[in-house]
Order: C-alpha cells, then structure tokens, then sequence
C-alpha cells in the first residue's frame, strides 16, 4: 500500500537546506524486490530541476531497475515516486499519459528498431503520442532531432546497421529527444564507444542539457563524464543511495568503495583530467556555501 508522503520517515540528510529550486524526481522509501531478493530497500534520492545527476553503483546494484522504477516500468513494493511533481503510480488517469511525453528514455544498450531507418526510429513516440501530425511534419522534426543530436541530416534515411557504435547512440539520443521532454533518462548511454567519441557525447549532452533545460538521470560507469558533466553523482550501494553530491565531495567520502571507486587508479586520471567547468545550468546547482555530501543516514540495511 502506498504511504502518504507526509507519512513517510524524513531522512534529514537528503533534505539539502542550501537548495531552494524544485526536484523533478523525489524517492522515498523505494523497495524493489524480485522474489525474495530485494533489490533495492528505503532507498532514497532526489533529483534536482536542471541538473545532470550521474547515478554510478557496482554491476547489478539496481541501477537499471532504479531507472525503470521511475518510468513506470518496474512497479515498486513499497515508496512513492513522484517525477514532475506527479505521483508515479497514479496509474488509473491519465496523468501517466502527461507524463510519459514530458521524458525520453534511451535504455542500456540503446536498441533502435533495426527494421526502420534512424528517422523512422525519431518518429515512433512522436506518432505513439501526435498520430495527427502529417508526415511531412514527422519528417521534419526527425530531421531535426538527428541533426540536433550530432548526425548529418542524411542519417536520417539510414537503417542502423549502417551506422558505428557512437553514431547509434546518438541516433537513440535524438529519439529519446523526439517529444521534446523535460527529462532525459540515459542507461550507460557511452558504454563501448572509445574514449574520443565518448568525450562528444558528454559535450552534447552537456551543451543540449544547457541550451534545452534538460534535468538528465544518467547512469554510467564512465568516470571521465562524471568528472567532465555531471552536477551531482549518486551512489547505490548497499540497496540504498548511500551518498548523493558533487564529485568533488563524494570523494572525500570515507565509505569503502567510494574510495576505492573514486580514488582508485583509474579515478584519479579521470580527476587529473577534469579540471574544466561544467555548464552553465546554475539555476539547479546547490547556491550558498558547499555543503557536505547529502549522505543519508546510516539507518535501512
Ligand atoms: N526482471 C527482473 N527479474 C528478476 N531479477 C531482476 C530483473 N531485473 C533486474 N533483476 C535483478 O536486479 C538486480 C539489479 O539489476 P540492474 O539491471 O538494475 O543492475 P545494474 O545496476 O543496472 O547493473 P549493470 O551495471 O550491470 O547494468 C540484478 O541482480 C538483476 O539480476
Ligand atoms: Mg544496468
């Protein structure tokens, strides 16, 4: 049963005091279980208006379930999810519709449909959720999705075997971009590409989370693009958020495999190579004086 969110035990430390903007996303409570393994348990986050938040977790922590838990996707045991101040699980009227067509998804793996071209592939949720729109306009608008992501506008009569591993993410970005959402939800969206065509992505992504005022959940293991986009990063671990701040400050985080995560080898060439400001999308970032990382209690598991 679904608890009042007044109802709900308050983590104090999620609440960050210095943050006065709106959250697109807030989770309270979140359990998910696949038969007796629970997946996720009393996990909490907050997504801030605006901002990219880079989700990072081991393989298997649940961050792929977290994405599709707050898409409507994965019906959660217990919590509330509310994305756009809408409660996700109000399922019965219509405002899943409202809020299905103010987000783009591209899923872990990124699959087009290999039978239409990249176009085609842009004009799948535009017909799903305008079907009035001519063709002419479905074209147009695919035309300029695929441009806007990065591709020559004649990618657009392409089928995706013609395309390279980077040229398919981002025949999957201007898909996800279609409906024009408000929020974007990227699953690994580099994953496989090499690392030159990795760091266009991130600045892409970053230059059109800017300009369109895109809030962006992105989950990577990439360390480069949390260093180089991201405003915030949360951690899973342990079936919960263990922490949720700007890079800087998660690593100085005393937990074990933040550490190790952050701190590691690998960690500190992605740190030595980041120091770059990231976008102008001030109007979500924490004003005021930097407070320590949003580190949820010790409580839960
Ligand atoms: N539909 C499902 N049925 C049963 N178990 C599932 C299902 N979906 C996910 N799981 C399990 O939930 C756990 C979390 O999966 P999830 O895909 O969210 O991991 P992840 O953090 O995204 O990992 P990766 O980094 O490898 O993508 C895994 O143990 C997975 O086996
Ligand atoms: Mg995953």
């Amino acid at each position: 049963m679904m608890a009042d969110i007044d109802d709900l035990p308050v983590n104090p430390d999620l609440s960050d005091e210095t943050f006065d903007g709106e959250y697109t996303i807030v989770i309270e409570g979140l359990v998910n279980r696949f038969g007796d393994f629970a997946v996720h348990e009393n996990l909490d986050l907050k997504v801030k208006r605006g901002e990219i938040l880079g989700v990072v977790g081991g393989s298997g922590t649940g961050k792929s379930v977290l994405m599709r838990s707050i898409i409507g996707l994965q019906i959660p045991d217990e919590g509330t999810i509310e994305v756009l101040g809408k409660d996700i699980r109000a399922k019965e009227d219509d405002d899943e519709i409202g809020l299905r067509n103010r987000w783009g998804v591209l899923f872990q793996g990124g699959a087009l449909f290999s039978t239409l071209t990249v176009g085609e592939n842009v004009q799948v949720p535009l017909k799903q959720f305008y079907p009035e729109l001519s063709q002419q306009l479905l074209d147009e608008i695919a035309g300029y999705k695929t441009v806007l992501s990065g591709l020559p506008a004649e990618t657009a009569s392409k089928y995706p075997s013609e395309l390279s591993g980077g040229m398919k993410k981002r025949a999957g970005l201007a898909r996800a971009l279609a409906l024009d959402p408000e929020l974007l939800f990227l699953d690994e969206p580099t994953a496989g590409l090499d690392p030159i065509g990795a760091a266009k992505f991130d600045e892409l992504l970053r230059e059109l989370a800017d300009t369109l005022e895109l809030t962006v959940f992105l989950i990577t293991h990439d360390l480069d693009t949390l260093h180089a986009i991201c405003d915030r990063v949360a951690v899973l671990a342990d079936k919960q958020v263990i922490a949720v701040g700007p890079i800087e400050e998660l690593m100085e985080s005393d937990h074990p495999w933040i550490q190790e995560y952050f701190n590691g080898p690998r960690g500190r060439v992605a740190h030595a190579g980041s120091q770059r400001p990231k976008g102008a999308g001030a109007s979500a970032k924490t004003t005021g004086p930097a407070k320590a990382i949003d580190k949820p209690a010790a409580g839960g598991a």
